[in-house]
This record gives C-alpha cells, sequence and structure tokens, in this order.
C-alpha cells in the first residue's frame, strides 16, 4: 500500500457501495474520522485522496501543468469523449477552452438573458395548476431549451431538430434511471458503453448532432448562428478544422449539462421549505434588486452544489495535508465538504441565503463551479440562467411544497438531485395559496 493519508479500510467493493448509494453522509462521516486529508479506495474509481482544506484545494487548482486530468464520474469518459474540452490535456485544453470561452461568458451571458426569460415563461405555462408535479424534469425542459438555442442559435426551435431535443430526453432517461445507475455502479464504465439502451440513445443523439453539423459545413457561411455553427469555422493554429471526433464530443458535453437543472430543482426545494425567504426574494424581485436573488443561487449552489467533488490528476509530487503525495495520486478538492464546513460557514447545514447579501463568496470556500484553469466554463452563464428563471417563477407563478420535510439528495448520471424530483403544487399568483402548511426547521 502506497504513502497515501489515512481512510477507510473497509473492501473496495464495500467503499463502491458507501460512494454510490449515500456518497454525501459517507464523505461526511470520513471527514469527521479523519480530518481534512483522506483516501477513500472505491472499486471502478481508484484510489482518491479527499481534499477538504481550502489551503489544499488552492494549491491544486493554481498548480497549472503540475496537474492533469481524472474523472470524477466513469460515465462522463464514454459520454463526453476523449476530445472534449473537460477531458484534454494541456496545452490542447487551453486552446479549446479559450475558443469555447467567448459563447459563454460576458456579453453572450447577456445577449442570452431575454432569450432564457422567454424559455421559462414558456415552460411554466404548461405547468399543471393545483396538482402535484415534479420539478425537477420541469427544469430539464427550461436548460435544454437554453442549451439548444445557444449551441444551434435561434435554429433550435426548427422542426428539423426536434428529434434532437426527443433524442437527448431519451438519453438522460436512461442514465438517470436508478437500475442503470446501479447497474454502473456495480460493472463500471465497460457495461455502460456494451449496454444496447446506452448505444441506442447515445448513437440517436449523435446522429442527429453530425446531421447538424454536415449541414453546417456544407454552408458555413449561411448565417447560421450559435457554438456549433462557431467551431464548424474554427481552425487551429496551422488552419486545420476541428475534426468530426472534435466537434461531436464538444457538442455532446454542452448538450449534457446536468448541473443546471439540478440547482433550479434544489433552489426550489430548499426556498418552499422557508416562506418567509420565498416572500423575501418576491419583494427582492419586485422591487428590481437582485441582491437576495443573488444570494439565494450562491447560498444553494454552496448547500446543494450538484457536483460535490472535482478530481486531478497529479503530474509532479505534491506535499497536501502534511503528506507528500507521489505523481500519478489522485486527489479530490471537496466541494461538498468545504461548503459544509463551519470553520467557514457558521450554521453550515442551514439554508441561509443572508449569508451572502452584499458579500461576495471565498475563492477557496466556495467551489460549486470548481477552480483554476478547468473552472466551469459556463459558470456566469449558468448563474444568469438560475436568476432569470427563479425571478419568471417569482413573478408569475405560485408553488408550495408538498412534502414538508427536506427531500434528500439523491444521486443523479450527472449531478445530485433532490430524491423525490422537487414535487411541487402550483397555484396561480392571484389567488391564494391552499394555506400555510407546517414546515420542518432544517
Ligand atoms: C449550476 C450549473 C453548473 C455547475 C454547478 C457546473 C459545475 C462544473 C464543475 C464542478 C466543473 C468541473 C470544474 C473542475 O474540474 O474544476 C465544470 C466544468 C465544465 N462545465 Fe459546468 N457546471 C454548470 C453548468 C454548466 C453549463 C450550463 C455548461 C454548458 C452548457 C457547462 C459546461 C462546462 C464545461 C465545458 C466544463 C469543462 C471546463 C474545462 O475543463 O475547461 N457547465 N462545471
Amino acid at each position: 500500500m502506497s504513502a497515501l493519508p489515512p481512510g477507510p479500510r473497509l473492501p473496495r467493493s464495500l467503499q463502491a457501495v458507501g460512494w454510490t448509494q449515500r456518497p454525501l453522509p459517507w464523505l461526511e462521516r470520513c471527514h469527521r474520522r479523519y480530518g481534512d486529508t483522506f483516501t477513500l479506495r472505491i472499486r471502478h474509481y481508484g484510489d482518491w485522496v479527499i481534499l477538504a482544506d481550502p489551503d489544499d484545494v488552492k494549491k491544486v487548482f493554481t498548480a497549472g501543468r503540475a496537474v492533469g486530468v481524472d474523472v470524477a464520474n466513469p460515465l462522463l469518459g464514454p459520454l463526453l469523449g476523449p476530445r472534449s474540452v473537460m477531458l484534454l490535456e494541456e496545452p490542447e485544453h487551453m486552446t479549446r477552452r479559450k475558443l469555447m470561452l467567448p459563447s459563454f461568458h460576458g456579453q453572450a451571458v447577456q445577449a442570452d438573458s431575454e432569450m432564457m426569460a422567454t424559455v421559462a415563461r414558456e415552460e411554466i405555462e404548461r405547468w399543471p395548476v393545483g396538482e402535484p408535479f415534479a420539478l425537477w424534469p420541469r427544469m430539464q425542459d427550461i436548460t435544454l431549451d437554453v442549451v439548444m438555442r445557444a449551441v444551434f442559435g435561434p435554429d433550435s426551435k426548427s422542426p428539423r431538430l426536434q428529434p434532437l431535443r426527443e433524442r437527448l430526453r431519451g438519453l438522460t432517461t436512461w442514465m438517470n434511471e436508478p437500475r442503470n445507475l446501479a447497474m454502473l455502479a456495480f460493472l463500471g464504465p465497460g457495461w455502460v458503453v456494451r449496454s444496447r439502451g446506452y448505444r441506442e440513445s447515445m448513437g440517436a443523439v449523435e446522429e442527429a448532432v453530425m446531421a447538424e453539423v454536415r449541414r453546417r459545413k456544407a454552408d458555413p457561411d449561411g448565417g447560421s448562428l450559435g457554438v456549433v455553427s462557431m467551431l464548424v469555422r474554427a481552425q487551429y493554429e496551422d488552419g486545420s478544422p476541428l475534426s468530426d471526433r472534435d466537434l461531436r464530443d464538444e457538442l455532446v458535453t454542452l448538450l449534457s449539462d446536468g448541473p443546471t437543472s439540478s440547482t433550479l430543482a434544489w433552489t426550489f426545494e430548499r426556498l418552499l421549505r422557508h416562506p418567509d425567504k420565498v416572500e423575501r426574494l418576491r419583494e427582492d424581485v419586485l422591487a428590481g434588486d437582485g441582491s437576495y436573488l443573488d444570494a439565494v443561487v450562491k447560498e444553494t449552489l454552496r448547500l446543494r452544489p450538484p457536483v460535490p467533488v472535482v478530481v486531478r490528476n497529479l503530474l509532479e509530487p505534491m506535499r497536501l495535508g502534511g503528506h507528500e503525495l507521489p505523481a500519478g495520486t489522485t486527489v479530490a478538492p471537496c466541494i461538498h465538504l468545504i461548503h459544509r464546513d463551519e470553520r467557514h460557514y457558521p450554521e453550515a447545514h442551514r439554508f441561509l441565503p443572508e449569508r451572502f447579501v452584499g458579500k461576495q463568496p471565498g475563492t477557496y470556500t466556495w467551489i460549486p463551479f470548481g477552480g483554476g484553469v478547468r473552472r466551469c466554463l459556463a459558470a456566469s452563464y449558468a448563474e444568469m440562467e438560475m436568476k432569470r428563471v427563479l425571478r419568471i417563477v417569482s413573478e408569475t407563478i405560485e408553488l408550495r411544497a408538498v412534502e414538508s420535510g427536506a427531500e434528500r439528495a439523491r444521486k443523479s448520471a450527472i449531478s445530485f438531485a433532490p430524491d423525490q424530483k422537487g414535487l411541487v403544487i402550483a397555484e396561480p399568483r392571484e389567488s391564494e395559496p391552499a394555506g400555510p402548511r407546517p414546515l420542518a426547521p432544517v
């Protein structure tokens, strides 16, 4: 056994059960027992040195080429493909990142904000009134529409792209099926690639994505918009275009955005169990202020980060948590544990958006989007999207939770979502909601 920091001595297969069945409580238990640096040995995932000290996380995020790619989620390899920005090593990673960043940053965020509001309004009109429904799938519809618009431009509404929308929904449903998640945990990523269900769903998505790529390639100056046209026209420094593999992997990466919809579902799950905060949010939105809206999004991302760890491969030895870790070690900056630490957040287990009103979060104590050169390249885009959706919902509809108790976190294919999928009942704003219900303190 190497000199990795101590951790649970359970067999790998049992650690895999802990990680796949109840990962968050398990991480918390290990943190209490072993401190800020400990090693998990998980079957199909390997050995991970978990880092819960922001100073260590800073060291990893700012280590430049001393760290390389590793993926926390074994599904990501087959799903995204080796030419995805998320899986490319330097220097290719940075070249690709620079190419894509302008589409999800700065002016692009402002330019798309009205589109995000329109998508949310259209979706809310379809919600049932007065009967329970699950919010998470509705949020998946919104985020899918938004990312389709970003990737394909106004064409995303054309009947030509409807089959792709349906196929992406089919793929997401397949990946989030509890049985398939259990098989993945038990048999590893190899099973996914061999599985007929996955191959059929993914094959259908790839076929539709590449058909659109071919269409845009055939007419590169045809006025088509969106990331896909930009990528089709892009060239490497030597003048060569992106290959079909590059295009497939990049487009599937963008189109499989999962964290935004689960964070939105969590935002409502948390808010609706705190009616005073719902009211404060509504007042903030109606006053056109936005500081509480911003704080609600930040606090949800703190308390329910949809991605609880990111991982890196050490390409050089590094001293972390008092341990000399050799090159080749997988280290895992733990978003969940840092966000739940009383040393950084008093009353860390409570949902208190107030903690972020007029206060910016710390660079290494608030890391829902990861950090360093691999920080989520759509972080500000996703924050804007969540704020637009929250704003439109607050203005137009009254939601209440079906159950008073908190929903537990459940592992989905790409992120963590509420286990009841965010069960709510909607009422139009004009009418009174059906009476206050006692809500459990959380
Ligand atoms: C609440 C929403 C989101 C959260 C919490 C989130 C979180 C993350 C995290 C934790 C990483 C890994 C960072 C690391 O390894 O340090 C990441 C990377 C990435 N995300 Fe997001 N993400 C969100 C939304 C999105 C959206 C909407 C898109 C695009 C449509 C997107 C595209 C990407 C890409 C392309 C990367 C790879 C960046 C790189 O390797 O350079 N994300 N995201």
